[in-house]
């Protein structure tokens, strides 16, 4: 059985509850971090921990938290060598339902759980992925990183169905992102084009990570949305995240994209950014 963590506490995962009034629960006031675990470490902390920051302050959360030496101590317990750690901090739980924050703050509610799995060797980046196009109905302030994820799991369902591996979102023609990954092209002209970070998508740090090696690979990034028609037309895509680092994807919506194969720039953008992560 794991050992997680919730408000100070390392427990056996069966053991650690939280209120059902938590605000996590009753208003999805909650915010969360993934990190990828490589060679038994934590990976992009001070990207993560920025991020965190950001999405408390979006979500009216506040917390103090010294996670490092915790998540160190999760890994540690675990002896988990790959794979990732979900961190969370809610609005707390008040001692009843309020849609306002009480006034006397409650302290916030804080759990971390590991998550074994393979991030190097993943069968998908040798095969590339499939995906269907989804209308983008989430909601609007997309660059907090919340728990709001209700939309996200219909669009994975409705991929599901489709006997895809997951949906990119569609605002108006234009594609945002996955449902929990930043999508990008390698274009007709053989330029890298991906959503600039604005409300509109998360600003994934993986992308963050990728984007400075793909200019060192002499490779032009433009950082703009993409439509539709530009996808279809497009010598490579992929995507990335702390779950998948960058994973090619070879079909959307029944179609190839480019060849149908994983590209070349994708796989060397993989190989490059997981050297860096080592
Ligand atoms: N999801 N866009 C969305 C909507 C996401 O949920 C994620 C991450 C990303 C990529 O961000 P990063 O590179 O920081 O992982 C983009 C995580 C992995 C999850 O929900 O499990």
């Amino acid at each position: 059985m794991r050992t997680v963590w919730l408000n100070g506490e390392f427990l056996p995962e069966t053991e650690a509850k939280v209120p059902i009034f938590d605000r996590g629960l009753l208003f999805a006031q909650g915010v969360y971090e993934v990190t990828p675990v490589i060679d038994g470490h934590f990976c992009n902390w001070p990207h993560h921990s920025a991020r965190l920051t950001r999405s408390m302050a979006l979500a009216r959360i506040t917390d103090d938290t010294d996670w490092p030496p915790i998540l160190d101590e999760l890994i540690r317990r675990n002896g988990l060598t790959e794979g990732r750690i979900y961190l969370q901090v809610t609005g707390g739980a008040p001692a009843d339902r309020d849609f306002l924050s009480p006034v006397e703050p409650v302290p916030a509610t804080r759990f971390a759980f590991t998550q074994a799995a393979a991030v190097v060797d993943q069968p998908k980046a040798q095969e590339g992925m499939r995906i269907v196009l989804h209308p983008e109905g989430r909601w609007a302030l997309r660059s907090a990183k919340t728990t709001q994820l209700l939309y996200a799991v219909l669009a994975k369902e409705a991929a599901r169905e489709a006997g895809a591996d997951d949906a990119w979102l569609v605002d108006d023609g234009m594609v945002t992102e996955g449902t929990s990954a930043n999508a990008h092209i390698i274009d007709s002209r053989g330029v890298l084009v991906s959503h600039p970070v604005d409300h509109g998508v998360l600003p994934g740090i993986s992308r963050l990570s990728v984007l400075p090696l793909a200019r060192d690979m002499g490779l032009t990034v433009e950082e703009r949305a993409f439509s539709v028609g530009e996808l279809f037309a497009a010598r490579e895509a992929f995507i990335t995240s702390a779950t998948t680092v960058v994973m090619p994807v070879v079909e959307v919506d029944g179609r190839a994209i480019g060849d149908g194969r994983p590209g070349p720039l994708t796989g060397e953008l993989r190989q490059r950014y997981i050297g860096r992560l080592r």
